[in-house]
């Protein structure tokens, strides 16, 4: 990993009052979850997005589209946040404000600790009903067609699947926080799916500084004033260090 890449990073978030974070599935890839589009592991290298994560699927084949989020959740239960995670939380009190925007469903950044989260995409340790407000939140193994306690009613995972509205508010703070930032930390996404992928844009247009950590360049790096090229695992916990070297 580039020394001075780290320690220009450091610098940035040094200075700054407010850091927005926005993550993707890169930032889980070292936990044990695959990523979406990375050649070969990606789980989008094995399944079509608009054949699987979509309404359509669901209502086509409803307990084939449950069985896949079925493993993805059992998968879940397995894994937990690495280093990465737990730096990003531990952030939170060392700036002003730290807000994290993440396109994850995982739940890794608030099981690492993280308080300010805004989950674009939703969580798959949700689970709703299709009719009624019914919801159940954790990972245990609700079968393999689960219909809702109250109305019957067949249950669905509690993402956002392409095509569908962002939960409600998500979005805007979301691009609030980029829009009053100082830092954008860019870490582990393609910037391939909006509206997430407009954030860095936006943090860019109103002065902030952009940092992708990320071992690829990407949609994004274009913005980026730092590229740090490394697994975020790694590459958080070196500029946190390099951080605390320039003093509180
Ligand atoms: N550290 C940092 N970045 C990493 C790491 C790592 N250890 N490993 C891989 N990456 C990077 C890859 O280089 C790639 O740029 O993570 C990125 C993963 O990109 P995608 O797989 O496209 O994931 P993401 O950007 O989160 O996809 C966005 O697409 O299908 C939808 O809803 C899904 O939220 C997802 C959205």
């Amino acid at each position: 990993m580039e020394e001075k890449t780290v320690e220009q990073a450091a610098e940035f978030l040094h200075r700054a009052g407010s850091v927005c974070a926005s993550t993707g599935a890169g930032m889980s890839a070292e936990s044990g979850i695959p990523t979406f589009r990375d050649e070969q592991t990606g789980l989008w290298t094995k399944v079509k997005p608009e054949e699987i994560a979509t309404p359509e699927a669901f209502a086509r084949d409803p307990v084939k589209l449950w069985e896949w989020y079925r493993w993805r959740r059992s998968e879940l239960a397995k894994i937990e946040p690495h280093a990465g995670h737990l730096t990003l939380a531990e952030w939170e009190s060392r700036v002003a404000e730290l807000v994290l925007v993440t396109q994850n469903v995982d739940g890794l950044h608030h099981r690492a600790g993280s308080q300010k989260v805004i989950e674009l995409h939703g969580r798959l340790d949700v689970v709703r009903c299709t009719s009624c407000d019914y919801q159940i939140v954790g990972l245990e193994d609700l079968g393999a067609d689960p219909h809702c306690p109250e109305c019957e009613a067949r249950l669905r995972p509690g993402v956002v699947w392409f095509g569908e509205m962002l939960p409600p508010g998500a979005l805007n703070a979301a691009i609030e926080a980029a829009q009053r930032c100082d830092v954008m930390l860019v870490i582990g996404t393609s910037g391939v799916v909006q509206p997430a992928a407009s954030l860095a844009g936006a943090a860019k247009t109103y002065g902030a500084a952009v940092i992708e950590v990320n071992p690829n360049p990407t949609a994004l790096s274009g913005y980026a004033d730092v590229c740090v090229r490394s697994g975020c695992r790694e590459a958080l916990p070196a500029i946190d260090a390099a951080w605390r070297r320039l003093g509180s």
